[in-house]
């Protein structure tokens, strides 16, 4: 890095070969290798080659992103009835966390074998007044890959003074790995019966609309391309799908409830994406351009690879109607996203 800090890469193989790398900066998941239906094993997730590419271009491509994944209005939130003001790196909106957000910092680390599968646990304390946040959070996230292809993501943290806090992981999936130059012959499932609309500047409206009879209705396996053209002002504002789903799940908080499920019939590759969280942002990779080059030399073009992200609802501090997001000193936070690998019988 260039203060002089070392990047570390952590690489975790499971008993059937699959193959998950993750790097210290940004606790990024760098590369995911899962085997197709033909018992290759292609990279599913959008990955570069080194450490200057993920400082200097990277579209927040695979790393965490905190302490606030998303964007929040104009920067500003009131928590306590303080009045917060964060770095506007998205004018004229606050996204992902600021300028150098989680996504930018270098983790502490260590491997961690648990009854869950093995892996790696990095942890920081991000502190107060980092990018306008207050208090000092003293944050985790482990990773663990098991030998039935699950990799288990789990979030701690705990802070001393009440801040917003919703973290996410941005891997871009691509379940055809470079034999698909886009996913929009993927098909996606997306447990939700709304979701919340944006202005022109992307912050939620507060509506929860559903998506029924809308290119936003992902109930049943639908090809990510099949609507993404049409024209719904929604999907002008993004240019794609750039959207929070609500996701249906028990009232319960903390239980882990199905969210989506992505399939690529190519390679036969799935991904069922399992989480604590209430929201999910589906992001097609609208803003990719073909400018960013990935580690196998591949260039990334428009909707080379999607995201979902598991998390809370953009901007929620300031909508008291959304899920509470604002981490109180005395409480601890904990949620968890599974990504489930499997393979589709061929048609
Ligand atoms: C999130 C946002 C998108 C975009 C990507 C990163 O998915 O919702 O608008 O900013 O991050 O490029």
């Amino acid at each position: 890095m260039p203060g002089g800090d070392v990047v570390f890469a952590y690489d975790i193989v499971n008993a059937r070969g699959t193959a998950l790398t993750v790097i210290t900066l940004g606790a990024t998941i760098t590369s995911l290798r899962v085997a197709g239906r033909d018992g290759v094993r292609d990279d599913v997730v959008l990955g570069l080659a080194d450490v200057e590419g993920y400082l200097e271009r990277s579209p927040y491509l695979g790393c965490v992103v905190g302490r606030y994944a998303n964007r929040i209005a104009r920067g500003q939130f009131i928590v306590e009835g303080a009045t917060g003001t964060l770095a506007v790196n998205d004018p004229p909106n606050h996204l992902h966390g600021g300028v150098r957000g989680f996504d930018k910092r270098v983790y502490d680390a260590r491997a961690v074998t648990t009854g869950e599968g093995r892996g790696v646990r990095l942890s920081r304390t991000s502190p107060d007044g980092e990018e306008g946040y207050p208090g000092d959070v003293h944050f985790a996230v482990r990773y663990l890959l098991d030998d039935d292809d699950r990799v288990v993501i789990d979030y701690y943290a705990t802070s001393s003074g009440a801040t917003p806090f919703n973290p996410t992981q941005h891997s871009y999936f691509n379940l055809a790995g470079a034999r698909h130059s886009d996913v929009l012959g993927h098909e996606l499932l997306v447990v939700a019966d709304r979701y919340t609309p944006v202005d022109a500047t992307l912050i939620p409206t507060g509506e929860l609309a559903p998506v029924a009879g809308t290119p936003f209705d992902f109930r049943s396996p639908t090809p990510v391309g099949a609507r993404i053209a049409d024209a719904h002002p929604q999907l002008a504002i993004a240019r794609g799908y750039d959207h929070n789903y609500v996701l249906d799940r028990p009232a319960r908080p903390g239980v882990l409830a199905h969210a989506a499920r992505l399939h690529d019939p190519l390679t036969g590759r799935t991904l069922d994406v399992h989480t604590t969280e209430p929201g999910l942002q589906l992001y097609t990779g609208n803003f990719l351009d073909g400018s960013l080059v990935g580690r196998d030399g591949r260039r990334f073009g428009r909707h080379a690879g999607l995201c979902l992200e598991t998390q809370h609802f953009p901007d929620s501090p300031n909508h008291p109607e959304f899920p509470e997001t604002i981490l109180r000193p005395g409480r601890s936070f904990h949620s968890r996203t599974i990504w489930q690998f499997g393979l589709a019988r061929a048609p």
